[in-house]
């Protein structure tokens, strides 16, 4: 029997039908591309960045002066990959059955790349074989060219952007604002979780990208939107649910939109029809059980001391306070500077994140599901 069709969607986009809100975020983002201003979209994983992307890009869909390319550079570690990766998206945008296409796709030919297939979806991958860096730095500035030469507007995302930071050559940041200014069609969004990282790049007034950008931040979805998608995809499927369980689901997970994602994915997939409280908590605890693994390995990379703190603050959800005597004596967590350096490695390791986007910060654990098996024990 084929499977059913999951509403949740918990990998990659499928259509504005499973997808909730960021009405407001998707509108300036919008506004943004159609006027000429480059777009820096941070904020914490797992939040929807790369969602709200698509989402913006597939509501161009049908407007044949944008095209919109999408590249996600996490795998690059050097200009080369890079170059590699900007190659084979654009090769991929465009199809030879039109003018424009044929045009693209020709030029890019005309650079000799390799093309080989992807083993498991068979897409076309582009790499080149040149000399030295110098080679590589043209080649990025001709596909740019391209893209600019044909008479549309192009609208490019690069995701996961503070990459380019752990890259060999070290003037990549100075090289591609050089290029992106020579730009007139071509509008860039530039997205990126590591929020240290991020914030180097774009708000350090000793580097290339400097002030170069609008920024626009990305924070939970709110509760009330939140509450309303998850009721009306059950209901749109047959599915009863009560206020009581959206409630629970939305408090469970933190309303990050990842965890709330996979707990509705997982309570639909158990094909409940009528859905009540006990089910839902049920679900929790299978939910925790099935990640039982998962959080017995960052125990492993972490000394007692940090887990300890970890607990102590998953306990708290909302740690206002890291230095104050009573959190410290609350959990007997030892001295100040132990907690500093406790902090520390665990933004490093990304298991905890400042919440700065609200006026009191405050730490908060990142995976919502090890902040409640936290809790539980
Ligand atoms: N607005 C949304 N509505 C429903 N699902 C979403 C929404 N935004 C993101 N998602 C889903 O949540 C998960 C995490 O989102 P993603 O965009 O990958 O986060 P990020 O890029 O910030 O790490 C993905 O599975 C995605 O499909
Ligand atoms: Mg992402």
């Amino acid at each position: 029997m084929e499977k059913e069709f999951n509403p949740f969607i918990v990998s990659g986009y499928k259509g504005q039908q499973y997808f909730c809100d960021r009405e407001f975020e998707s509108s300036i983002l919008k506004k943004n591309l159609e006027n000429n201003i480059n777009t820096t979209l941070f904020a914490i994983r797992r939040i929807g960045k790369t969602g709200l992307i698509h989402y913006v890009f597939d509501s161009y869909k049908n407007n044949s002066k944008i095209k919109c390319i999408y590249v996600d550079i996490l795998s690059s570690y050097n200009l080369k990959d890079f170059t590699n990766l900007l190659a084979t998206v654009i090769y991929n945008n465009f199809q030879e059955d039109n003018s424009i296409g044929k045009k693209i796709i020709n030029a890019i030919k005309s650079l000799s790349p390799i093309i080989s297939f992807d083993n498991l979806t068979g897409n076309p991958e582009l790499s080149f074989k040149l000399n030295d860096t110098k080679q590589y730095e043209s080649t990025i500035y001709q596909l740019f060219s391209f893209l600019e030469s044909q008479n549309k507007k192009i609208f490019v995302a690069i995701d996961e952007f503070q990459q380019i930071l752990e890259y060999a050559e070290k003037n990549t940041e100075a090289l591609l604002r050089t290029y992106i200014q020579t730009l007139k069609n071509t509008q860039f969004i530039f997205c990126g979780s590591n929020q240290k990282m991020m914030h180097e790049i774009f708000n350090n007034a000793k580097r290339p990208f400097f002030a170069s950008c609008s920024n626009l931040h990305l924070d939970y979805i709110k509760t009330e939107k939140y509450f309303e998608f998850i009721n009306q995809i059950f209901s749109q499927n047959k599915r009863k649910i009560n206020k009581q369980s959206i409630d629970f689901i939305i408090e469970f997970t933190g309303c990050h939109t990842f965890y709330t994602q996979f707990f509705c994915n997982y309570l639909y997939s158990s094909g409940i029809k009528n859905i009540d409280f006990t089910d839902v908590q049920n679900i929790a605890l299978e939910i925790l059980k099935l990640n039982e693994n998962t959080f017995f390995q960052y125990r492993n990379l972490l000394t007692s001391a940090q887990w300890q703190l970890l607990q102590a603050i998953s306990k708290e959800e909302k740690l206002y306070k890291a230095h104050s005597k009573l959190f410290i004596n609350k959990y007997k967590l030892g001295t100040s500077s132990m907690i500093s350096r406790g902090i520390e490695a665990l933004l490093e390791k990304e298991l905890i994140f400042y919440n700065t986007s609200v006026e009191n910060p405050y730490y908060e654990t990142y995976d919502k599901f090890l902040m409640r098996w936290m809790q539980y024990k």
